[in-house]
């Protein structure tokens, strides 16, 4: 535990949005990719003995045609990587430029990275005869458009048709995703969050953008997600995989008052939480995320509510369960809190002192606890930080709380667990275990949340074969 006082930064958050959902999508039948080798090491079904435990069917399957629009803004220089690693993946890639981004790269990079000749004309006589703007729109299983500028977002929010790419958009019935790119300050702009809601309500996904150094030299939010992300956004069986779920999340530490300055928490920055949450929200679900004191922004279209004690955490619990499908506790709350918090500042006096503490209550236990006892009640999905023994207490954990699924993440390596940018996970759930090599937590939660999403349609699916038919 670490004590703490009040005064140090992490102040009190705003309330988050909620934005209308986008409808469930279908996919168009194609071919099936087997899981990346990178997205999942070791995945084992001890009841079944197969190394790919999950239902294909579960989860819609991924693109192999893919329109990827790229206009003006630096990170069109990262669009050319894009290609390269769609293609390493046996994706068919058709670039699509605007005017703003030819000025950025010659179209000749993106035609020798992607095999095809890169469209950029509207009114183009030759392909016109060939594969014109509708043909192009019906051939592409996705659009993603990396990088994404304001302006392309505003076009599109407007419904502008007026050069290729926009009107491919409009005319398309293939998802579409953007990867925005901009400075923070445009970002930011009322005018673009708009435009960003107005997309997002009609069903086009965004990814990212990131935090971070820009190529304009300030710091903030609106740099494009990694390429690594792109690919695996584009690749992974992830896409709307949890539409119509809603997802309630706890991230971040809590904070145990021991007197009006003075309080006992954790090192817990929540990133690891508000990933989680960010990766269920672009899967497609509503998400409610319940956050004990953090620095950090919500995502966008995430309900927050923000919490302080482990209390206040166990009493927002219990009044959003009932809405949620899936619960994810990502929190670290604190296990103990002190038995009285004084109402005035202690005051120092003997050497030594005494804190009395008792235990506070199991969010996560208490839902599972409900649910074995025969009430219904939503997916669990629990996190586990260790510093030994990870498997024997992940598996104890799992087991003791009911849950549906555990994450260990062992926090004792330099670089990993709390407060870092990178995480590696173990899994366990009834029956079944994988693991993730340590890489970002963005990256790694939306590898979670694919896991999350085929456990919980499985387990749905078994839930509904149990049920007797009403004939
Ligand atoms: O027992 P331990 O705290 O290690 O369990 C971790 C899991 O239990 C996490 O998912 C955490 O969010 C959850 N938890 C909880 N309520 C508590 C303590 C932990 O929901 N009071």
């Amino acid at each position: 535990m670490v004590i703490g006082s009040h005064g140090q930064g992490n102040d009190s958050q705003p309330t988050g949005s909620s934005v209308n959902r986008p409808s469930p999508r279908s996919y168009p039948p194609i071919p099936k990719m087997g899981l990346n080798r990178d997205n999942a090491m070791m995945i084992k079904d001890e009841a079944s003995g197969s190394p790919e435990c999950l239902p294909d069917e579960a989860v819609p399957h991924p693109v192999c045609q893919v329109v990827l629009g790229v206009t003006g803004g630096i990170a069109v220089y990262k669009a050319a990587e894009v290609v390269r690693r769609l293609r390493q993946q046996e994706l068919a890639v058709q670039v699509v430029m605007t005017e703003a981004a030819r000025s950025f790269v010659h179209p000749l990079t993106f035609q020798a990275l992607s095999g095809r000749a890169v469209r950029y004309a509207l009114l183009d006589e030759s392909a016109e005869a060939g594969m014109g703007h509708i043909e192009l729109a019906r051939w592409a299983q996705q659009v993603l458009v990396a990088p994404a500028s304001a302006d392309f977002m505003a076009r599109l929010a407007g419904g502008h048709a007026d050069d290729l790419l926009t009107t491919l958009c409009l005319a398309t019935e293939a998802p579409v995703v953007l990867c925005p790119a901009m400075n923070r300050v445009m970002w930011r702009h009322e005018a673009t969050q708009a435009n960003r809601r107005i997309l997002q309500a009609r069903g086009v996904r965004l990814i990212g953008p990131d935090s971070g150094a820009q190529a304009c030299g300030e710091m903030g939010e609106g740099r494009m997600v990694s390429t690594e992300e792109i690919v695996h956004a584009a690749t992974a069986h992830y896409h709307g995989a949890l539409a119509g779920c809603t997802v309630l999340l706890t991230a971040g530490p809590t904070r145990e008052a021991i007197d009006p300055v003075r309080y006992i928490t954790n090192r817990s920055s929540g990133k690891m939480g508000y990933a989680m949450a960010r990766a269920a929200l672009e899967a497609g679900a509503e998400v409610i995320l319940i956050s004990g004191p953090s620095l950090l922004e919500p995502p966008w279209g995430v309900q927050q509510v923000a919490v302080e004690s482990a209390a206040e955490m166990c009493e927002a619990v219990m009044d959003h369960v009932k809405r949620c499908q899936i619960f994810i506790g990502a929190a670290a709350v604190a296990d103990y809190t002190p038995v009285q918090a004084a109402i005035h500042k202690l005051k120092k006096a003997s050497q030594e002192w005494q804190l009395s503490l008792q235990r506070t209550a199991d969010i996560i236990g208490a839902l599972g606890s409900q649910r074995a006892a025969g009430a219904p009640g939503p997916f669990l999905v629990g996190f586990a930080a260790e510093t030994q023994y990870l498997e024997t207490h992940a598996r104890d954990k799992l087991q003791r709380k009911h849950l549906d699924l555990l994450i260990a993440n062992p926090v004792n390596q330099r670089g990993l667990g709390f407060d870092s940018n990178d995480n590696e996970a173990r899994c366990f759930w009834p029956g079944g275990e994988c693991a993730f090599p340590r890489q970002g937590k963005q990256q790694l939660a939306r590898r979670l949340i694919v896991l999350v999403a085929q456990l919980y349609h499985k387990a749905h699916q078994l839930q509904s074969a149990a049920r007797p038919s009403v004939s």
